[in-house]
């Protein structure tokens, strides 16, 4: 089994949607620790109840950038993952983070990327007035939320809503979206080449988690 460690900054939701597909036997990942940039992250509890270890490290206990993501970078090394997922992990990765994991890291933004990347992708979405939103899981590059894409889901937008309801719809198709990418990842069907473009091992274009 592949070893993962996952980034959180809160609820950790999809960190648990991954710790329950590692917890089938079949899955070729294993959750081997979970580190998060707050203390008071509501997933590090949630991933101790568990049993994964769990390391926080807040941003403002570091007097530079630099020296919070050395922290963070120490505590990956010791946990030696195949892979690295962030899930709701709130912080641009430097070059520098990126590169000894270069192709082994995966993120999930909750818009149909490349549209809406970044901060209030909901908000965004309502006032551009598409009908349809969705999650993207995708490799991790140096610009934000720009790597090359591993799957995605669409969800309706919803006459009435807000960027909290809709939040929420895309919130569910997340925790299908994430195990479905991270399983693609760790068996090897889908991979990032050294271009930093997505190469497929099947006929899949665009893998749906239903
Ligand atoms: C999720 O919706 C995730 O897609 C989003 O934060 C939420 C975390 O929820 N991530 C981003 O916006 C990253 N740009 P969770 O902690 O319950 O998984």
């Amino acid at each position: 089994k592949k070893r993962v460690v996952v980034l959180i900054s809160g609820s950790g939701s999809n960190m648990l949607a991954l710790a329950d597909a590692c917890a089938a036997p079949d899955f070729p990942a294993e959750i081997v620790g979970v580190i998060s940039d707050k203390k008071a992250a509501g997933g590090l509890a949630k991933a101790s109840a568990r049993g994964i270890a769990t390391f926080a490290f807040e941003r403002k206990d570091f007097s530079s950038k630099a020296e919070h993501e050395a922290a963070v970078l120490g505590a990956l090394a010791a946990l030696q993952p195949d892979l690295v997922c962030l899930a709701g992990y709130m912080r641009l990765l430097s070059a520098d983070f990126i590169r000894p994991y270069d192709g082994r890291i995966l993120n999930i933004h909750p818009s149909l990327l490349p549209l809406f990347p970044g901060l209030h992708t909901h908000q965004r979405a309502l006032e551009a007035g598409v009908r349809i939103a969705g999650c993207t899981v995708h490799f991790v590059t140096e610009g934000m939320d720009e790597g090359p894409c591993i799957a995605q889901s669409v969800v309706p937008v919803m006459p009435g809503d807000t960027a909290d309801t809709l939040a929420a719809r895309v919130l569910t198709v997340e925790h299908h979206t994430y195990p479905l990418a991270l399983r693609l990842v760790a068996e090897g069907t889908v991979r990032m080449t050294a271009q930093g473009r997505v190469e497929r091992m099947t006929s899949i274009v665009s893998p749906d988690a239903r």
